[in-house]
């Protein structure tokens, strides 16, 4: 890649400036900027733009197999390019805007970019809240969106992770303060009436299955899912992890849940406890956060304490597993 790029810094422009304005005019423009959602911060071009597209792939240096999430600002801009079966509309309904992608069948002559699905005849959808969902009403068209991390990296949290991580590739990273909910979305897909889960996230199954009225299918571990994103190991640290830990190694640092500490953590080499109190909403929000922050103490494995699987658990149990898993060359 061309050094002058790699020294180039990002512009962050806080979310209430003339931050809108400008991130329309480069959107329009081809392209990518980085902007925060409600989940986590999307690497943002026009999905319609095959080239804009490209450059969130080459930015992030993701395998370009890997399709993009489509962020729309309802409804009704989603059905100018997907089918709808009663049931993904009624959780559409029920869940937007929010942090609930739904992959639907594509239209015959829609407008998104084959990049964005990477081929597929399917695309995954949703509609963000705050600043995302301003941008998508201002621009009039759909957003491709993956995190804006360097692919196989942990999803950022803040316009700050984003700069660290893709600062010397992308020109502008719009700063809404720390994501609300702190994971990426859920991702479910309906067929034949039963609602396949994806990816758990952000929205909590518990919570679909209640809106759905039925259970949801889980993906086995491992299956040929069709997230192609989901490589076993992506989100990975630097560091190695060890899961379900009870007690510290020498020079591991540790990831606490709830009250109280595992034997061994008064010589971790660093602590951070995702709740004190055992709240999974609240660890979900910190989660990648803190395991950056113990990356970043140097530590040559990070020890986890056991998280229990109920609600945002799912998730959070599914990210620690990939981050933990044997690494992929990427
Ligand atoms: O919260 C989120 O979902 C964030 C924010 C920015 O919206 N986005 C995000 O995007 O996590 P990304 O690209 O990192 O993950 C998108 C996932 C991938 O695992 C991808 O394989 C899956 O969505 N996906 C995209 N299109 C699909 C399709 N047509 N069928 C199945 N999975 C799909
Ligand atoms: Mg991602």
């Amino acid at each position: 890649m061309d050094a002058k790029l790699t020294d180039r810094q990002c512009r962050i422009l806080p979310a209430g400036e003339n931050a809108l304005g400008e991130a329309k005019a480069a959107l329009l423009d081809g392209q990518t900027v980085a902007i925060p959602t409600e989940t986590v911060y999307g690497l943002a071009a026009d999905a319609t733009n095959g080239e804009a597209v490209a450059r969130i792939f080459e930015s992030k240096q993701r395998p370009s197999f890997n399709p993009l999430i489509c962020h729309v600002s309802g409804i009704a801009m989603a059905e100018t390019f997907a089918s709808f079966d009663p049931l993904s509309r009624k959780l559409a309904a029920h869940f937007w805007p929010g942090a609930l992608t739904l992959v639907l069948p594509l239209k015959e002559g829609h407008a998104i970019h084959p990049l964005v699905t990477a081929g597929l005849d399917t695309v995954a959808v949703r509609a963000p809240k705050g600043f995302g969902a301003e941008l998508i009403e201002a621009v009039g068209r759909p957003l491709a969106a993956p995190s804006a991390n360097r692919s196989g990296r942990i999803s950022p949290t803040t316009a700050q992770a984003v700069a660290d991580s893709l600062g010397d590739t992308i020109g502008l990273v719009i700063d809404g303060g720390p994501t609300q909910v702190g994971v990426e979305s859920t991702i479910i897909k309906v067929e034949e009436s039963k609602i396949h889960l994806l990816r758990p996230g952000g929205v909590a199954a518990e919570d679909i299955e209640a809106a759905a009225g039925q259970k949801l299918t889980r993906a086995e571990a491992n299956a040929a899912i069709q997230a192609p994103g989901m490589l076993a190991s992506h989100y990975a640290p630097n560091a190695a992890m060890r899961l379900n830990a009870d007690h510290v190694e020498a020079g591991e640092a540790l990831l606490g849940f709830g009250p109280e500490r595992i034997a061994g953590a008064e010589k971790a080499k660093a602590v951070l406890v995702l709740s004190e109190t055992g709240d999974p909403v609240e660890a979900a929000a910190n989660l990648f956060d803190y395991m950056g922050r113990l990356d970043a103490s140097g530590a040559r494995c990070i020890a986890v304490e056991p998280i229990p699987l109920h609600g945002l658990g799912e998730a959070i149990n599914d990210r620690l597993a990939r981050a933990a898993a044997p690494r992929e060359t990427i």
